[in-house]
C-alpha cells in the first residue's frame, strides 16, 4: 500500500499521510462536490456573520467574500481542480480559498465545524430538491387535469382486481392521480417545513465559545430559525429520510399509473395511445410500439425505495452526534433526487401526449356485467327488495346473461321476469353505461358533474 510521508489537512497531529485505500473509503468529493454552490453560500453568509458580530474584521470578511466568490465563478465554469487528498467538498472548498486569499481563508472556520457545515450544505441542497419536486408535481397535476377534464364524462370500465366492476369516467379515473399526487405536493411541503432549521452555528457537536448570531446566518440562507439543539442539529437526517420517504410514496403512485399505462396501451386494451415521442421501437418486429417510459417509471420506485432503506438502515444504530456512516447519506439522496425528477417528467410528458381512446373505452365499459350493481340498486329503490336478495336475483340475471354469450341489456324483459316477475321495463332506463356514471352523483363520485367540480376545485388549488 502507497503511503504519504506528509499529511495535507491534518498536519498537526499527524505525521503521516493515509493509506490509499484510506484516501479511498474517506473520500467523499467524487459526489459531495453537488453541494458545491451550497457549501459556498453557507460560507459566505458564515463569513458575513462573523464580521458583523466583531469576530473577524470586516477586511477579512470582504476578502473571503470575493474569494469565496472567484471559487464559485472556477466551480461553475469547470476550471476548479477538485482534490480527493482533501477529502470533501468543504476542505477542497477552504483550500482553494487559502490559495486565492492566503490567511483570512483561515479564518472562515472560526464557529463553526464540518459538522453543522455538512448538515447545513445538505439541507440546502434538499431543500432545493423539495422545491423542484413541488414545481414538477405541479406541472404533473395540471396534465392529469387536463386529461379529467377533456373526458369528464367519457365512460370506461372501472377495476377491482383487475376484473371490470362498475363504468365510471376516464375524468374520474384521471382525478384519482390528482388526488394521489396532489397528497405527494402536500408531503413535499410539510417536509419542507419541518426542514427549514439551520444547523450552522452548533459547531462539532456543543456549540461554540464565540459570540455568533445564529439568527443572521438562518436568515440569510432562508431559514426560518437556527435548529434549537447543537447535539440534534449535527446528528439529525431526518430532512433527508423525510424527502426519501416521500419521494418513495411518491415514485409508488407514479409506478401505479405507469403499471396502467402499459396495460392500457397494449393492443388487448387499446384504452390509450401513447405518443412516439414517448415509446420505442423494436430492433425485431417492425408492428412494435412500446411504453419504455412508463416501464422504467414503474421501476424507478425500487432504488428510490431502496435509498430511504439504505439511509435508514445507515442511520438507526448511530449515537448521537456526527458519525462518518453519515457521509453515506448522499448518494442516496442524489440517486433518489435525480431519478424521481426525471420520473416526474417522463410522466407528465406521457399523460400530456397521451391520447384516451373514447370508442374503445366506451365498448369495454359496456362489457363484463358493469351495470350489475346499477341493477341490484333499482330492484332496491323500485321493488323494495332488501339489498341481499337484489344481489341475489342480479346474480342469477348475470349467469343467465352469461350463458346466453350476452350483456345485462341484452336480456329481454320476459326474462327478467322469469327471474323476478315483478321487474317492468323501466330496469332498462339504468342498464347502460351512460346512466350507470350519471347516476352516481354522490361527493366524490363518478358522474360528470362530480367530476368537473373536482376539476373546477383543484385548479383553484393550484392557481
Ligand atoms: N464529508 C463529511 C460528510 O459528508 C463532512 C463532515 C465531516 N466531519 C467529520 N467530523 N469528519 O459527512
Amino acid at each position: 500500500m502507497s503511503k504519504t510521508t506528509s499529511n495535507q489537512m491534518w498536519g498537526g497531529r499527524f505525521a503521516a499521510g493515509p493509506d490509499a485505500i484510506m484516501e479511498a473509503i474517506n473520500a467523499s468529493i467524487s459526489f459531495d462536490k453537488r453541494l458545491a454552490a451550497q457549501d459556498i453560500a453557507g460560507s459566505r453568509a458564515h463569513a458575513a456573520m462573523l464580521a458583523a458580530t466583531g469576530i473577524v474584521s470586516s477586511s477579512d470578511a470582504e476578502a473571503m467574500r470575493e474569494g469565496l466568490l472567484t471559487v464559485l465563478s472556477e466551480i461553475e465554469d469547470g476550471s476548479f481542480e477538485y482534490s480527493t487528498a482533501l477529502e470533501d467538498i468543504h476542505m477542497n472548498v477552504e483550500a482553494r480559498l487559502k490559495e486565492l486569499i492566503g490567511e483570512p481563508a483561515g479564518r472562515l472556520h472560526t464557529g463553526r465545524s464540518r459538522n453543522d457545515q455538512v448538515a447545513t450544505d445538505f439541507k440546502l441542497w434538499v431543500r432545493d430538491q423539495l422545491d423542484a419536486s413541488e414545481a414538477a408535481l405541479i406541472t404533473l397535476l395540471q396534465a392529469c387535469l387536463a386529461q379529467a377534464e377533456a373526458g369528464a364524462d367519457w365512460v370506461m370500465p372501472g377495476f377491482t382486481h383487475l376484473q371490470v366492476a362498475q363504468p365510471v369516467t376516464w375524468g374520474h379515473h384521471m382525478m384519482a392521480y390528482v388526488e394521489m399526487f396532489g397528497r405527494d405536493l402536500s408531503r413535499v411541503r410539510d417536509a419542507r417545513a419541518r426542514l427549514n432549521e439551520c444547523p450552522l452555528g452548533a459547531a462539532a457537536l456543543a456549540g461554540t465559545s464565540f459570540q455568533i448570531d445564529r439568527d443572521m446566518t438562518a436568515k440569510e440562507l432562508g431559514f426560518d430559525r437556527p435548529s434549537a439543539n447543537s447535539l440534534d442539529a449535527v446528528s439529525d437526517r431526518d430532512f433527508a429520510l423525510e424527502f426519501l420517504s416521500a419521494a418513495s410514496i411518491c415514485a409508488m403512485h407514479l409506478s401505479r399509473f405507469a403499471e396502467e399505462l402499459v396495460i392500457w396501451s397494449s393492443a388487448q386494451f387499446r384504452f390509450v395511445t401513447l405518443s412516439d415521442r414517448f415509446s420505442t421501437g423494436s430492433s425485431i418486429m417492425p408492428q412494435k410500439k412500446n411504453p419504455d417510459a412508463a416501464e422504467l417509471i414503474r421501476a424507478k420506485v425500487g432504488r428510490i425505495f431502496g435509498a430511504n432503506v439504505a439511509l435508514m438502515m445507515v442511520m438507526k444504530g448511530l449515537p448521537l452526534t456526527y458519525s462518518k456512516d453519515m457521509q453515506e447519506d448522499k448518494e442516496q439522496v442524489f440517486d433518489a433526487a435525480d431519478n424521481l425528477m426525471l420520473a416526474l417528467a417522463a410522466m407528465e410528458g406521457m399523460v400530456r401526449d397521451m391520447t384516451a381512446n373514447r370508442d374503445n373505452l366506451a365498448a369495454a365499459a359496456g362489457s363484463g356485467f358493469s351495470t350489475a350493481t346499477d341493477l341490484a340498486d333499482w330492484l332496491v329503490r323500485v321493488l323494495g327488495l332488501p339489498f341481499r336478495d337484489a344481489h341475489h336475483v342480479t346474480g342469477t340475471l348475470v349467469a343467465m346473461a352469461d350463458e346466453a354469450g350476452c350483456d345485462l341489456p341484452d336480456l329481454t324483459l320476459a326474462q327478467m321476469q322469469s327471474v323476478h316477475s315483478d321487474i317492468n321495463d323501466t330496469i332498462f332506463d339504468v342498464l347502460g353505461v351512460e346512466n350507470s356514471v350519471a347516476s352516481r352523483v354522490s361527493y366524490g363520485g363518478t358522474a360528470p358533474a362530480q367530476v368537473r367540480s373536482q376539476v373546477a376545485r383543484w385548479k383553484e388549488v393550484l392557481e
